[in-house]
């Protein structure tokens, strides 16, 4: 589905939770057979966050919704709906978001949690937008939380490269950009690819339960640099804008290689794209708003400017949203 609607929603607050360990490419080396020149030239990655024993993507998504509220001038009750997205449930219910909402004293608030892996964060968001067009919802807060490394197969050098730890959440809000302009939003997937990334929650085939994330490497990095170009030129045309309209793209964090060529390919210049993979790996559903956190820590993001996010991955799944950002500055 693809579509653009007038409108003056806007993100106005965004906050983040970081796991203090950093696990370093040098360390996953003595793990299995690799060395961080090869994992930084394949992937850009140089270490990435893991989460303590006391930490869960419940806690991680608590902690990045409370500093969303406090860097914003919203109330708990404010909020009308939580949606977390999340590739790394703890349980099927409680939903994440239900217990965020009671954390926070979000006591008007609906809540769900969406599992769409990498593109679940872009997912969330455009249902979020989606309730406040409606008229349901005026504020939405939009979680995405992971705990990778708990569902990583620390023997396969394939993936356990690649993922870390985190969360982010953003508010949106109904009337807080001044003036009306089209929202654009594309969510795609092609379930026949279904299986060159998964991670299974109950046991399938008669086998016992596999809890570790599976990937067909070269299969995703295909799909991933194709669809990160596609599907951002579909959305600036829904809107009716061009790249000189955009002022950060925020690209999910899987790899510098798919994300360099598809912003070469868009002709976007990279000064303009948030990189966080350095430091973070891929966080799957926590990566674009982590991206929009540091984003805003090092006052890239000023109110007004209309941001590109695009998240992709499993399912095999997309979603691309453009929106204006319109926080205090930092
Ligand atoms: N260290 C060293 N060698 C490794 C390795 C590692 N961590 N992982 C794989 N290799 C080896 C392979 O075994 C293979 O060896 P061989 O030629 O002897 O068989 C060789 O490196 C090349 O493997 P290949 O899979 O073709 O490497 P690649 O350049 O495609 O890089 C990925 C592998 C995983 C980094 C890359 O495919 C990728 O990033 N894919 C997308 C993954 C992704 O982003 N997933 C999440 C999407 S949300």
């Amino acid at each position: 589905m693809i579509g653009a609607t007038p409108s003056d929603i806007a993100i106005v607050a965004v906050g983040a939770a970081i796991p203090e360990r950093v696990l370093t490419n040098d360390e996953i080396s003595q793990m299995v057979e690799t060395d961080d020149a090869w994992i930084v030239e394949r992937t850009g990655i140089r270490e990435r966050r893991i989460a303590a024993d006391h930490e869960s993507v419940t806690s991680l998504a608590i902690t990045a919704a409370r500093q969303a509220l406090d860097r914003s001038d919203i109330a708990p009750a404010e909020i009308d709906l939580v949606i977390t997205s999340t590739a790394s449930p703890e349980r099927s219910f409680p939903s994440i978001s239900a217990l965020v909402a009671d954390d926070v004293g979000a006591h008007s608030a609906g809540a769900l949690d969406v599992l769409v892996a990498c593109a679940g964060f872009a997912y969330a968001l455009a249902h979020g937008i989606a309730q406040i067009q409606a008229g349901f919802a005026t504020t939405v807060m939009v979680i995405g939380s992971e705990v990778l490394s708990r569902i990583t197969d620390w023997e396969d050098r394939g993936t356990c490269i690649l993922f870390g730890d985190g969360a982010g959440a953003v508010i949106l809000r109904k009337g807080a950009a001044p003036s009306v302009e089209p929202i654009a939003v594309e969510l795609g997937v092609d379930g026949s690819k279904g299986f060159d990334l998964y991670g299974d929650l109950t046991p399938r085939d008669g086998q016992p339960l596999d809890k570790c994330i599976r990937m067909n490497g070269n299969a995703v990095y295909r799909f991933a640099t194709q669809v990160i170009v596609d599907s951002a030129k579909r959305v600036l045309d829904a809107g009716g804008y061009t790249q000189d309209d955009i002022d950060l793209l925020v690209p999910h964090q899987a790899n510098l290689r798919i994300i360099e060529s598809g912003v070469q390919r868009l002709g976007f210049p990279m000064e303009r794209t948030v990189i966080t993979l350095d430091r973070y790996g891929n966080t799957s559903s926590a990566s674009i708003p982590l991206c929009l956190d540091h984003a805003w820590r090092t006052g890239r993001l000023q109110p007004g400017q209309r941001l590109l996010m695009m998240g992709l991955g499993g399912g095999l799944a997309w979603g691309t949203c453009l929106i204006r950002w319109m926080g205090d500055p930092a």
